[in-house]
């Protein structure tokens, strides 16, 4: 197990460059596989899960060369299993792209039950209920999912819930189905769009996607191409917090504004300062927070995955705030740690969260219990009087691509020790 140490409250100065999006590359990476050919991918993170993503990959036959640390060429020419290992598939939660890929591809495919951070239920109906409208038959058992169609037909699909996954994956079936697909009631989170770009360059037609409504032709000729993975926008909302917190003149290069805008105009409202300039935001310490109400919602509402990093920031304000977590029933977690650390929150409910401050956070052995748990626990770290140990930091190298460096090279004393 590792284990981050952090000495906190020094000021942060320099600049942070933010690496390609997890979400989009953990999708970017099984979309090869509806081609039969050479894709070079650039921009992906240093993450575990990508790193995972490619050793599920190879196992189907794919050839993967690294040309960089964050570039990658993969030859798909030669897929010849139509079983994914099921030790990594049931590792991380993302694995279950390969499913909706792999039925694009070939028809057939058996994967481990997608693993991935306890959240509370994560069910994946919404991708089964989109494959099977699609033609194919799905089972579910002992730790498996298998799929396997004849032939896929396209047809309207109503998503009951708003997900990033279930659109990407039933957006990969429906390109090799016959005919249109339409998906009502879309994820339209800017993963989609760089997903779905990927596979216009190909060939593919694929219309609406970051709209409520995405029409997808399939069964078009696919070429071999070239994507960027675009900058993470979580990872860049992370960094804004830890300036908002300890910048010095902080500098995060590689944002894109319109993907964080609900983060940007909330801390904007409690008093937070900030200046963009192109795809750079330069932030230093705010000295007065204010409390505020945040409701996390599918984009473009507040991101779920930056509740855990703010609530950190919370702790800071001046009173008393509220955060209501809408996507999830578990992600209250992280907040036994950081009380533990000197933090006031309270969970009222499973959905419903109150952060008293300001606090005066104190350094502790802590332990993270997901990726953006883990998060808020290392802002917290960096914040806090004195060393914190963060056990299972394993969760925190699987989202932040290089955070130890990237951290250190700005001023933090940051280590990791088995
Ligand atoms: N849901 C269903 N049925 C489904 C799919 C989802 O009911 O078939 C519900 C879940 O129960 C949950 C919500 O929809 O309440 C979101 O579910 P899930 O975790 O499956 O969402 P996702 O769209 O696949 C992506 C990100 C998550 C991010 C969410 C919301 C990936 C690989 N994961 O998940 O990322 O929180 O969108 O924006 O793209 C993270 O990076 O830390 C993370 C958890």
């Amino acid at each position: 197990m590792e284990k981050l140490v952090i000495t906190g409250k020094t000021p942060l100065k320099g600049e942070v460059t933010i690496s390609g999006a997890k979400n989009a590359a953990v999708a970017i990476l099984p979309a090869t596989l509806l081609i039969d050919g050479v894709c070079t991918i650039e921009n992906l993170p240093n993450i575990s899960d990508v790193k995972k993503s490619c050793e599920i990959l190879e196992g189907l036959g794919a050839k993967i060369t690294w040309n960089t640390k964050n570039e990658i060429t993969i030859d798909t020419r030669n897929i010849n299993k139509t079983e994914a290992s099921e030790e990594l598939t049931s590792k991380f939660r993302a694995s279950y792209y390969i499913i909706g890929s792999m039925l694009g591809r070939t028809g057939k495919i058996s994967v481990g039950m997608p693993g991935g951070c306890q959240l509370g239920a994560r069910p994946i109906d919404q991708h089964i209920k989109g494959f099977e409208a699609l033609g194919a038959k799905v089972e579910v058992g002992q730790g498996k999912i298998s799929a396997s169609a004849e032939k896929l037909v396209g047809t309207s699909i109503y998503m009951d819930v708003v997900s990033v996954g279930a659109t990407i994956n039933v957006m990969f079936a429906a390109i090799g189905a016959e005919g249109t697909t339409v998906i009502e009631n879309a994820a339209m989170e800017p993963e989609i769009v760089n997903v779905a770009s990927f596979l216009i360059n190909m060939g593919a037609k694929i219309r609406g996607a970051g709209t409520k409504r995405i029409e997808i032709e399939g069964k078009c000729p696919l070429d071999e191409g070239v994507i960027e993975v675009f900058p993470d926008r979580i990872e860049s909302g992370t960094y804004i917090i830890i300036g908002a917190l300890l910048g010095n003149n902080l500098k995060i290069k590689g944002i894109i504004r319109e993907h964080i805008e609900s983060l940007l105009i909330k801390l904007k409202e409690i008093g937070v300062h900030y200046e963009i300039d192109g795809d750079t935001l330069t932030i230093s310490k705010c000295e007065h927070i204010k409390p505020t109400y945040i409701k996390t919602l599918a984009f473009p509402g507040f991101p779920t995955d930056l509740q855990q990093p703010i609530t950190t920031l919370l702790t800071q304000a001046n009173g008393r705030s509220i955060i209501e977590e809408t996507i999830y029933e578990n992600r209250f977690k992280n907040t036994v740690e950081l009380n533990k650390m000197g933090a006031d929150t309270k969970v009222l409910s499973i959905h419903k969260l109150e952060v008293n401050g300001p606090t005066k956070l104190n350094g502790m052995d802590v332990t993270a219990t997901d990726l953006r748990g883990g998060a808020s626990l290392l802002i917290a770290a960096l914040i806090a009087e004195g060393k914190t140990n963060i056990d299972n930091s394993e969760y925190i190298l699987r989202g932040y691509g290089d955070v130890i460096n990237k951290l250190k090279n700005v001023g933090a004393k940051i280590e990791i020790t088995e």
